[in-house]
């Protein structure tokens, strides 16, 4: 099996001692041996896609200590193995607590092989986890922006079909009603009757159009949704609402993620509905360091740690997905002395 190899050692018979013992367990090693804080730095520069790092643990003025610093801080997920000939117990701790995948005593390197072994089925599995996860990340973006745009043509149909449907049924009693000379008043009370279901019927159909594709969005930008939405909110829950908005922000249009602000927070006034038991809330949205702020705040029961990872509860986990897919944060806490805070931090040029 083919291994690149970044070796850290200074002394060449331990550096063959190493080699000997990786081809005797089958690899075909291709190694750069470095010894020196410079090199390791070159040598990470130069190539990102090592398969594994073998460091000596003491060499001169450089330590696999220093070694593990360097990898954490490059950002490089590359597993190391310290190989040493004088490395305590103690010290084993020490670097396996600062990220080291295994250490071999040079007195007994039979056990190189199968740590090497371990080390790199761990690293590959690491990365088929996080492929995964990323491709799964991407599956929900694709999924939820497809969900917009069905969201928004069904809202279209709905209303050019039915509402167009509806508004010639009102027209067509209201002939009907201009007509009636009001002799038999069964007919007339039908007639009220129907005017009244249709009046019923338009309502809810512009209701359910607003839900799918809320116009407010696109007529009257990002902020005056937000503020549209809390008053509904406020309108049905009858709790305390306030909100509150940078001088800046108010004459802004729709920034690029501005349907992506407005679904999370539905969800978090969703929960806060249906699970905080809140007078208040105070909503408040300010530009800082070119991104926007967005926070959420309930007076209610505050939100617990066990609940923020709640099996099939998926609303908090969407808000988030949706926040990184815009390369936004989105955090959620209990605030102390009561009620839960919801902050959702996102790169807005246009704002
Ligand atoms: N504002 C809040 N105050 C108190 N608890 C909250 C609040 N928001 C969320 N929670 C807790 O976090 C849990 C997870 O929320 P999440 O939105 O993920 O799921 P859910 O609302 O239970 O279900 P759904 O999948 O329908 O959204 C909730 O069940 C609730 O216990
Ligand atoms: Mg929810």
């Amino acid at each position: 099996m083919k291994l690149t190899l970044l070796l850290l050692e200074d002394s060449n018979d331990d550096a063959e001692l190493v080699l000997a013992e990786l081809e005797m367990g089958g690899y075909a090693v291709e190694v750069e041996q470095v010894y020196t804080r410079q090199g390791m730095v070159a040598a990470l520069a130069r190539r990102q896609d090592w398969d594994l790092i073998i460091s000596d643990h003491n060499m001169p003025g450089f330590s696999s200590i220093d070694a593990l610093l360097i990898l954490i801080n490059s950002g490089l997920d590359i597993p190391l193995i310290i190989v040493s000939g004088t490395i305590g117990e103690e010290m084993a701790v020490e670097v396996m607590k600062a990220g080291a995948k295994d250490y071999v005593m040079k007195d007994n390197l039979s056990r190189l092989g199968p740590a090497v072994k371990n080390a790199i089925e761990s690293a590959q599995a690491k990365r088929c986890a996080l492929d995964y996860q990323q491709r799964l990340r991407e599956l929900g973006v694709h999924l939820e922006s497809v969900r917009e745009q069905e969201r928004a043509a069904i809202a279209r149909d709905i209303h050019d079909e039915i509402g167009g449907l509806l508004t010639a049924l009102k027209m067509d009693v209201r002939w009907l009603a201009r007509r009636n000379d009001g002799t038999t008043g069964e007919i007339t009370d039908k007639l009220d009757c129907m005017g009244e279901h249709l009046d019923r019927a338009i309502r809810c159909v512009r209701r359910i159009i607003t839900d799918l594709r809320p116009s407010v969005l696109d007529d009257l930008g990002l902020f005056a949704a937000l503020e549209w939405q809390l008053e509904e909110f406020r309108k049905r829950y009858g709790v305390d609402c306030r909100f509150r908005i940078d001088d800046g922000l108010k004459s802004c249009e729709n920034c690029e993620h501005s349907i992506t602000v407005f679904r999370i927070f539905q969800e978090s006034l969703n929960n806060i509905a249906k699970h905080a038991r809140a007078t208040r809330v105070e909503v408040s949205a300010i530009r800082k360091e070119g991104a926007l702020l967005l926070s959420v705040e309930d007076n209610g029961v505050g939100i617990s740690e066990e609940s923020k990872h709640k099996h099939g509860s998926y609303g908090l986990i969407g808000m988030n997905e949706r926040a990184m897919a815009i390369a936004g944060e989105f955090r959620i806490t209990a605030i102390e002395g009561g009620g839960t805070r919801l902050v959702l931090r996102i790169p807005c040029q246009k704002t």
